[in-house]
């Protein structure tokens, strides 16, 4: 995110101005970084970017450096694969735990409590659970707001009874470990630590208050009985992955929020319910102590759920805002990139076997002069879903963008949409409906700093050339796909609100140890040092190298020999080389991204160790229970992460 807007208003005073001054060293050094992968217009022009923090601010590119050489852009020694119960990083890097669930977010909070028996007031002033995506707002050099998603809670370590003897107040706990925690940290040698006293800190739950806005805001699929009006609606859970604007906004992404819906009595499913995967069977049984989940009593709710929410992290008393016009799907993550006519772009993924890669594009233009006038950009514009057609025999090609808008391409009452509103809400349908290609589960999706190019994990999908609707496909080139792959899309003319886009695969992962040819060794870039499964959480970071995190297989065993524990890598478009940062410890996965403004501290989750009992310990050790943790990773000699 670009920080010129909030940079100067902080509802607190700026620490002093040696605080704000970064050190000619910290200037110079990252300056070559940038230089090296694009020009201070082309900077200007990006967002999306992970923490860019107060580089604008206070970092003016100084041109007069030579560009670095590949060696020091990724200049650390690779690591091995690890199945130990760490997170191992390169020589002279440490790894350290921020926070971990349950960590006191405020100075009335109770310490952790690993007995499973704390009530969910205390949860409600705690670090969530199953920290994913996270968001860094820079307010000086050592000081910063971290919003962080609070994704899914694992009942066999949340609950003493692991979930088996739920009360009303368990489910109150659970809902308080789900959401947003948005804190203060603050730099004290190479160090952060959480501020407990800050009056930023807050806690998003499936509880808080929030906003529906843009088209579907007040229409009768919107309505409850609770709220008449379609336009209040409680909580956000599942926030899988993240986006952040350059006017200052956290987005958070609602996921599998199906799950949380049940039924007291046998309900009809209906088509769209199924397509959605709601139904009288529910994963955390929340409807059984608070009705607002029961399908039978509240068959509207869950329309109001499985969007993008917009989080203002500088006002504690902000409400959230359920943005609508991205539409109703499985979101991972929003990225989000300023077109050079000013649209503001978001690309989106529906995390699901055989759904789809979206686009919105604003209605309003960006405009760097007038904050305010840019908070309502993703109320208002034009979703596009993508339909990637091949050149015979290779896997890229051309691409299209097809509207998705009421009255276009079949969009009509006679195939079953009354108006934008329904449109919106069963986007998956619509995007059925235009042909849209269905791929191997769209997970983040990064754009590169100079705008050129745009990827997207496709995380793995056995059911790939086994259901009818999934046939292989260029872009899906692989039946029962294990391992995944990274698809790359250049928007034609550069521009990201044109129709058509030239693709290609930037990287297809596997197991050139298992599999000696075909594409499930992998592609060129992969080989036995590099190799992993199922990329989820990618980023570009300023300088345009992409960091991939894996949420895959860890058995380290068959198809997945060799590929240890979920892992974090490191790679150079230019090149196309992979090399692999640091690896998580057992049964969890890595997810969430984000960096101070200097680039000396990189902050990434591990979410779920221990995951399904696994034998976790991790980050306390010894006996103690597993979890979930936000690490920074810093070097030794203080340099820029990765150089
Ligand atoms: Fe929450 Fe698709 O990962
Ligand atoms: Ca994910
Ligand atoms: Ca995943």
């Amino acid at each position: 995110m670009n920080s010129f807007d909030h940079q100067q208003e902080p509802n607190k005073p700026m620490d002093d101005a040696a605080d704000n001054r970064l050190s000619s060293d910290t200037t110079s050094e990252f300056s070559q970084l940038i230089d090296k992968a694009l020009s201070r217009r082309q900077f200007m022009a990006a967002s999306g970017v992970l923490g860019l923090g107060a580089f604008l601010a206070a970092n003016p590119v100084n041109n007069a450096f030579a560009a670095m050489s590949k060696n020091q852009l990724m200049g650390f020694e690779a690591i091995p694969a690890s199945t130990e119960d760490n997170v191992t990083v390169p020589k002279g890097y440490r790894a350290e735990p921020l926070i971990s669930w349950g960590d006191p977010l405020f100075d009335n909070a109770p310490a952790f409590d690993p007995s499973g028996t704390s009530s969910s007031s205390s949860q409600a002033l705690q670090f969530g659970d199953n920290n994913d995506g996270m968001s860094l707002f820079p307010l000086s050099d050592n000081r910063a707001i971290l919003a962080i998603n609070n994704e899914y809670t694992n009942y066999e370590y949340l609950f003493d009874h692991k979930g088996k003897m739920l009360t009303a107040d368990d489910v109150k706990k659970a809902q308080a470990a789900h959401g947003v925690s948005i804190f203060e940290i603050e730099r004290k040698g190479s160090r952060w630590s959480v501020i407990t006293d800050s009056i930023y800190n807050r806690r998003i739950t499936a509880n808080t208050e929030m906003e529906l806005t843009g088209p579907v805001a007040g229409h009768p699929l919107m309505k409850t009985e609770a709220d008449p009006s379609g336009r209040t609606v409680f909580g956000t859970f599942n926030n899988c992955a993240n986006g952040e604007t350059p006017w200052g906004t956290y987005l958070t992404c609602e996921e599998n929020f199906n799950g949380y819906f049940g039924s007291s009595s046998e309900i009809a499913q209906t088509k769209d319910q199924k397509r959605y995967g709601i139904q009288a069977k529910d994963r955390y049984q929340w409807h059984k102590f608070d009705e607002r989940f029961d399908l039978a009593k509240n068959p509207t709710e869950p329309n109001r759920f499985g969007w993008v929410v917009e989080i203002d992290p500088m006002d504690p008393s902000s409400i959230p805002k359920k943005r609508t016009a991205l539409g109703r799907f499985k979101h991972e993550n929003a990225a989000l990139t300023v077109n050079a006519d000013g649209h503001v772009v978001v690309y989106l993924g529906d995390d699901e076997r055989g759904e789809h890669l979206y686009k919105f594009v604003s209605k309003d233009k960006f405009n760097p002069n007038n904050k305010m006038g840019n908070r309502e950009l993703l109320a208002e514009g034009t979703m596009y879903v993508a339909k990637f057609g091949a050149n015979e025999g290779e896997m890229k090609g051309t691409g299209q963008w097809i509207e998705l808008s009421h009255g276009k391409n079949g969009l009509t009452p006679e195939n079953g949409f009354a108006d934008q509103a329904e449109v919106l809400t069963f986007i998956r349908r619509a995007a059925t409906q235009v042909g849209a290609t269905t791929m191997d589960r769209p997970e983040w999706v990064a754009v590169h700093p100079g705008g050129k190019h745009v990827c997207c994990t496709l995380t793995n999908n056995k059911n790939r050339g086994v259901k009818t609707n999934q046939p292989v496909d260029a872009a899906n080139p692989r039946a029962n796909n294990k391992y995944g792959q990274i698809v790359r899309w250049m928007p034609a003319g550069g521009d990201h609100t044109a129709s058509t886009f030239n693709w290609d695969l930037y990287l297809i992962a596997g197991n050139p140890g298992v599999h000696s040819e075909g594409l499930n060794a992998g592609s060129d870039n992969i080989n036995i040092d590099n190799m992993f499964n199922s990329p989820d959480g990618i980023g570009f970071d300023a300088a345009g190298r992409l960091w991939i995190q894996t949420d895959g297989k860890y058995s380290n065993r068959d198809d997945f020999a060799g590929m240890g524990n979920n892992q974090m890598l490191c790679s150079d478009p230019d090149t196309g080389e992979v090399r692999r940062f640091l690896t998580g410890p057992i049964a969890c996965e890595i997810t969430g991204l984000a960096f101070s403004p200097d680039y000396r501290t990189m902050f990434i989750g591990v979410q779920h160790p221990g995951e399904k009992s696994k034998p976790s310990h991790f980050p306390d050790g010894g006996n103690s229970k597993p979890r979930s943790s936000v690490m920074m990773i810093t070097r030794e000699d203080g340099g820029i992460i990765g150089a």
